[in-house]
Protein backbone atom coordinates (compact mmCIF):
# COMPACT_ATOMS: atom_id res chain seq x y z
CA UNK A 1 0.00 0.00 0.00
CA UNK A 2 2.00 2.61 1.57
CA UNK A 3 5.35 2.10 -0.18
CA UNK A 4 4.86 5.30 -2.98
CA UNK A 5 7.16 8.46 -2.51
CA UNK A 6 5.81 12.01 -3.75
CA UNK A 7 8.04 11.62 -6.78
CA UNK A 8 6.38 8.15 -7.68
CA UNK A 9 2.53 8.16 -7.30
CA UNK A 10 0.66 6.15 -9.95
CA UNK A 11 -2.24 8.03 -10.46
CA UNK A 12 -3.89 5.95 -12.66
CA UNK A 13 -5.41 3.76 -9.92
CA UNK A 14 -6.67 6.88 -8.36
CA UNK A 15 -8.02 7.93 -11.32
CA UNK A 16 -9.82 5.07 -12.26
CA UNK A 17 -11.84 4.65 -9.01
CA UNK A 18 -12.65 8.59 -8.94
CA UNK A 19 -15.27 7.87 -11.94
CA UNK A 20 -17.06 5.98 -9.77
CA UNK A 21 -18.02 9.27 -7.46
CA UNK A 22 -20.38 12.16 -8.77
CA UNK A 23 -18.11 15.21 -10.31
CA UNK A 24 -19.02 17.67 -7.29
CA UNK A 25 -17.66 19.33 -3.94
CA UNK A 26 -19.75 17.23 -2.06
CA UNK A 27 -17.35 14.35 -2.84
CA UNK A 28 -14.52 15.64 -1.31
CA UNK A 29 -14.16 14.43 1.85
CA UNK A 30 -14.91 10.57 0.04
CA UNK A 31 -12.30 11.25 -2.66
CA UNK A 32 -9.61 12.35 -0.01
CA UNK A 33 -10.51 8.73 2.01
CA UNK A 34 -10.37 7.02 -1.40
CA UNK A 35 -6.51 8.34 -1.37
CA UNK A 36 -6.06 7.22 2.42
CA UNK A 37 -7.14 3.81 0.98
CA UNK A 38 -5.19 3.08 -2.07
CA UNK A 39 -2.04 5.43 -1.03
CA UNK A 40 -1.93 5.48 3.07
CA UNK A 41 -1.95 9.51 2.43
CA UNK A 42 -2.87 12.45 0.07
CA UNK A 43 0.00 13.27 -2.15
CA UNK A 44 -0.08 16.82 -3.68
CA UNK A 45 -1.11 15.29 -7.39
CA UNK A 46 -4.25 13.96 -5.69
CA UNK A 47 -5.10 16.94 -4.34
CA UNK A 48 -4.93 18.72 -7.80
CA UNK A 49 -6.49 15.76 -8.93
CA UNK A 50 -9.71 16.01 -7.04
CA UNK A 51 -9.84 19.78 -7.67
CA UNK A 52 -9.85 19.87 -10.87
CA UNK A 53 -12.45 16.53 -10.49
CA UNK A 54 -15.03 18.68 -8.19
CA UNK A 55 -14.37 22.02 -9.40
CA UNK A 56 -13.58 23.02 -5.65
CA UNK A 57 -10.09 24.91 -5.53
CA UNK A 58 -7.33 23.25 -4.08
CA UNK A 59 -7.00 25.85 -0.65
CA UNK A 60 -10.68 24.51 0.06
CA UNK A 61 -10.07 20.76 -0.22
CA UNK A 62 -6.19 21.72 1.47
CA UNK A 63 -8.33 23.31 4.45
CA UNK A 64 -10.70 20.29 4.49
CA UNK A 65 -8.22 17.67 4.66
CA UNK A 66 -6.53 19.40 7.24
CA UNK A 67 -9.71 19.70 9.77
CA UNK A 68 -9.72 16.32 9.93
CA UNK A 69 -7.37 13.97 11.73
CA UNK A 70 -7.69 10.74 9.57
CA UNK A 71 -6.22 12.87 6.63
CA UNK A 72 -2.24 13.02 6.09
CA UNK A 73 -0.16 14.61 3.53
CA UNK A 74 3.33 12.25 3.89
CA UNK A 75 3.84 9.23 3.16
CA UNK A 76 3.40 6.05 5.79
CA UNK A 77 6.23 3.32 6.00
CA UNK A 78 5.29 -0.51 4.99
CA UNK A 79 4.39 -0.86 8.35
CA UNK A 80 1.83 0.91 10.78
CA UNK A 81 3.04 0.77 14.50
CA UNK A 82 0.05 1.83 16.63
CA UNK A 83 0.80 1.74 20.34
CA UNK A 84 -2.13 1.98 22.66
CA UNK A 85 -2.31 5.20 25.24
CA UNK A 86 -5.60 4.61 26.78
CA UNK A 87 -6.17 4.16 30.07
CA UNK A 88 -5.90 0.58 30.77
CA UNK A 89 -2.88 0.21 28.74
CA UNK A 90 -1.34 4.07 30.25
CA UNK A 91 -1.79 2.22 33.66
CA UNK A 92 -0.49 -0.63 32.49
CA UNK A 93 2.86 0.58 31.11
CA UNK A 94 2.27 2.07 27.52
CA UNK A 95 4.68 4.49 27.84
CA UNK A 96 7.19 2.36 28.68
CA UNK A 97 6.59 0.45 24.99
CA UNK A 98 6.26 3.29 23.37
CA UNK A 99 10.14 4.45 24.72
CA UNK A 100 11.30 1.00 23.64
CA UNK A 101 10.08 1.28 19.93
CA UNK A 102 11.53 5.13 19.49
CA UNK A 103 14.72 3.48 20.98
CA UNK A 104 14.63 0.79 18.68
CA UNK A 105 13.82 2.78 15.63
CA UNK A 106 15.05 6.01 16.38
CA UNK A 107 11.77 7.91 15.47
CA UNK A 108 9.00 9.61 17.30
CA UNK A 109 5.13 9.68 17.43
CA UNK A 110 4.21 10.40 13.60
CA UNK A 111 7.41 9.68 12.14
CA UNK A 112 8.85 7.12 9.45
CA UNK A 113 11.85 5.50 9.55
CA UNK A 114 14.53 7.07 6.67
CA UNK A 115 14.10 3.79 5.04
CA UNK A 116 10.15 4.20 4.86
CA UNK A 117 9.84 0.85 6.68
CA UNK A 118 8.03 1.68 10.50
CA UNK A 119 5.58 4.71 11.05
CA UNK A 120 5.20 5.12 14.74
CA UNK A 121 1.85 6.19 15.77
CA UNK A 122 0.32 6.68 19.20
CA UNK A 123 -3.39 5.70 19.40
CA UNK A 124 -6.19 5.96 22.28
CA UNK A 125 -7.85 2.72 23.69
CA UNK A 126 -7.91 -0.36 20.05
CA UNK A 127 -10.10 -2.06 21.68
CA UNK A 128 -8.41 -4.92 23.50
CA UNK A 129 -8.25 -3.91 26.99
CA UNK A 130 -7.42 -6.73 28.67
CA UNK A 131 -4.25 -7.53 26.79
CA UNK A 132 -2.95 -4.12 27.83
CA UNK A 133 -0.30 -2.89 26.92
CA UNK A 134 -1.62 -3.26 23.28
CA UNK A 135 0.09 -2.51 20.26
CA UNK A 136 -1.21 -3.08 16.46
CA UNK A 137 1.76 -3.41 13.63
CA UNK A 138 -0.68 -3.16 10.69
CA UNK A 139 -3.69 -5.07 11.30
CA UNK A 140 -2.02 -7.71 14.09
CA UNK A 141 -2.39 -6.95 17.62
CA UNK A 142 0.25 -7.48 20.18
CA UNK A 143 -0.80 -7.57 23.82
CA UNK A 144 0.79 -7.79 27.00
CA UNK A 145 3.50 -6.50 26.14
CA UNK A 146 7.47 -5.63 27.71
CA UNK A 147 10.09 -3.46 26.03
CA UNK A 148 11.62 -6.57 25.71
CA UNK A 149 8.75 -8.26 23.51
CA UNK A 150 8.55 -5.35 21.66
CA UNK A 151 11.90 -5.76 20.65
CA UNK A 152 11.74 -9.10 19.43
CA UNK A 153 8.07 -8.39 17.65
CA UNK A 154 9.92 -5.64 16.12
CA UNK A 155 12.60 -8.19 14.52
CA UNK A 156 10.15 -10.14 13.21
CA UNK A 157 9.04 -7.13 10.80
CA UNK A 158 12.94 -5.91 9.76
S1 LIG B 1 -6.78 1.13 26.58
FE1 LIG B 1 -5.38 0.11 25.28
S2 LIG B 1 -6.59 -1.29 24.21
FE2 LIG B 1 -8.00 -0.22 25.44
Amino acid sequence: MADETAASVDLSKFRERMKDYPPNPSQVIPLLQLSMELYGYVPQEVMYEISEYTGSPVSQIYGVATFYAQFRFTPVGKYIIRVCHGTACHVAGAKSISEAIEEELGIKNGETTPDGKFTLELVSCLGCCSLAPVMMVNEHTHGRLTPDKVSRILKQYK
